[in-house]
């Protein structure tokens, strides 16, 4: 018999390797090439089912796969509507984000609903979950809960119990003895996930994985899970603010890019349906330096606010500082230098510290136009009018251009009560604001001024 080939696999990404390797070649992990022996592909092997016979692609029926809402709002926002029968979900994020208290409130509302939910506890003990769902007031019949975390084991339950859905909770702490590896490796993690895939096709069971991420954002081990999967869902959220935000990288039945927002707080999760105001909720109107943005999270538009302070440093600093949260620092130096350049805007000997207020990052390029403003407005110490939003993307020619959609963002900030907005000159008027268009930084830097004083009562 051939000796089994044995391969070296990453446990940060999953690439292989024939050699042993200090560094992976793909992400660059020191140490983490382990020395694996490939499972052979048992998805192969499957007999054909009268189910997955070939059929015209005209008699397939589009809405076949039902969708069952999970009853949590947001959740259901960001998986346009439901989880599809048969459809295998990831849910990724970093340790004590929330996943498990969002995984427990979706399936109590789910079993409340009449669905049969089986929790695999692989991580904590029945007793554990028990009282955190006496915390979350959720106790419902028909969510039954095992602490398994053996994979043929599991899979009994599955064909015992029968279940409509089934949530492992983490897919890292299920093994089987007929893979290779140790708990949690690469090889561990996909045949065990592989597994559950085709159990959830065959069975029509809507599947959620639970997966722990890393620091840098990549899933641990099973980013290789990745393909496997209909859905990737990411939740994060800074662990010293109550907000949380479960994006979907990537989904099969629906939208990618939706944006769900939560607030972790001592009852779980609560749903924020009206993310913007909460956003603003703080804000201290008539400030120098505060600008609000109408961001694009995916296709959600959220209101917040920016903020930036220039701290006059003496000339004995040589090196001012720069300093970006929730904001890319190297687009706040490239800004500011845009300002000194185009606007005769210098903020050379000072300190510059820009945020994003409530724990949001913007990476939307829409923010610099708020971004230069809220810097103007804290140099030259004149507020931006507190019924005003700013949208548009600054080039190095100081030139303001079109943000994607910007009907959808301006009609947020009517929404929320904004009377005006600066914005790139190719922008159509919305109902209920007055849009000022604004050709570069300098411009717009003198309409904010003079936005002012023709409204003085509203600075
Ligand atoms: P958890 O769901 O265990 O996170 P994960 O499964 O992603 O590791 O949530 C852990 C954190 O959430 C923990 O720090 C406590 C906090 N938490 C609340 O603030 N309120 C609550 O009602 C619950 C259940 C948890
Ligand atoms: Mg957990």
């Amino acid at each position: 018999m051939a000796k089994p080939r044995v391969v070296h696999a990453c446990t940060e990404c999953g690439a292989q390797s024939p050699r042993w390797l200090g560094r992976c070649p793909e992400c660059g992990a020191w140490g983490t090439m382990v020395e694996e022996t490939p499972a052979t592909n048992t998805a192969d092997a499957l007999p054909v089912t009268a189910a997955d016979a070939p059929l015209p692609l005209a008699e397939v029926d589009p809405d076949g796969a039902p969708v069952r809402p999970t009853g949590v709002g947001e959740f259901d926002r960001v998986l346009g509507g439901g989880m599809v029968a048969g459809s295998v979900t990831l849910l990724g994020g970093e340790p004590g984000v929330g996943k498990s208290t969002l995984l427990l409130q979706a399936l109590a509302r789910l079993a409340d609903d009449g669905a049969r939910c089986l929790l695999v506890s692989a991580e904590e003990s029945r007793e554990q979950v028990r009282r955190r769902s006496s915390r979350l007031g959720v106790l419902p019949p028909r969510l039954l809960i095992t602490a398994e975390t053996s994979l043929p084991r599991v899979l009994a339950h599955i064909e015992d119990v029968e279940p409509d859905v089934v949530a492992v909770d983490s897919i890292q702490t299920i093994h089987a003895t007929d893979a290779p590896g140790v708990p949690g490796s690469v090889s561990q993690v996909r045949h065990c996930a592989q597994t559950l895939v085709r159990v959830a096709k065959e069975r029509a069971i809507s599947t959620v994985l639970v997966g722990h991420v890393t620091k840098e954002g990549t899933l641990a081990g099973p980013r290789v899970l990745e393909h496997l999967v209909d859905t990737v869902l990411s939740f994060e959220g800074d662990p010293q603010h109550a907000l949380r935000m479960l994006r979907a990288l990537k989904h099969r039945f629906g939208p990618t890019h939706e944006l769900g927002v939560f607030e972790m707080g001592d009852d779980g999760l609560v749903d924020v349906p009206d993310a913007s105001a909460l956003f603003l909720a703080d804000r201290c109107p008539g400030a120098p330096g505060s600008v609000v943005v109408p961001l694009l999270e995916g296709a959600r538009p959220l209101l917040v606010e920016v903020q930036a302070l220039v701290a006059r440093s003496g000339p004995q600093l040589p090196m001012p500082r720069r300093v970006a949260q929730g904001l890319d620092a190297g687009r706040l130096t490239m800004l500011l230098a845009v300002l000194a350049e185009r606007a005769q805007l210098s903020v050379d000997r000072a300190d510059v510290f820009a945020s994003v207020a409530g724990g949001v990052r913007a990476a939307d390029p829409g923010v610099d136009l708020g971004l230069v403003l809220a810097v103007a407005s804290a140099q030259e110490r004149i507020p931006v009018p507190a019924d005003t939003v700013a949208v548009g993307e600054v080039g190095l020619g100081g030139e303001v251009r079109q943000a994607a959609r910007v009907g959808r963002r301006l009609a947020e900030a009517a929404r929320l009560g904004f009377r005006c907005a600066l914005a790139p000159p190719s922008t159509k008027s919305v109902s209920g604001l007055e849009v000022v268009h604004v050709a570069n930084v300098a411009e717009a830097i003198d309409v904010a001024t003079l936005l002012r004083e023709a409204r003085p009562r509203v600075a």
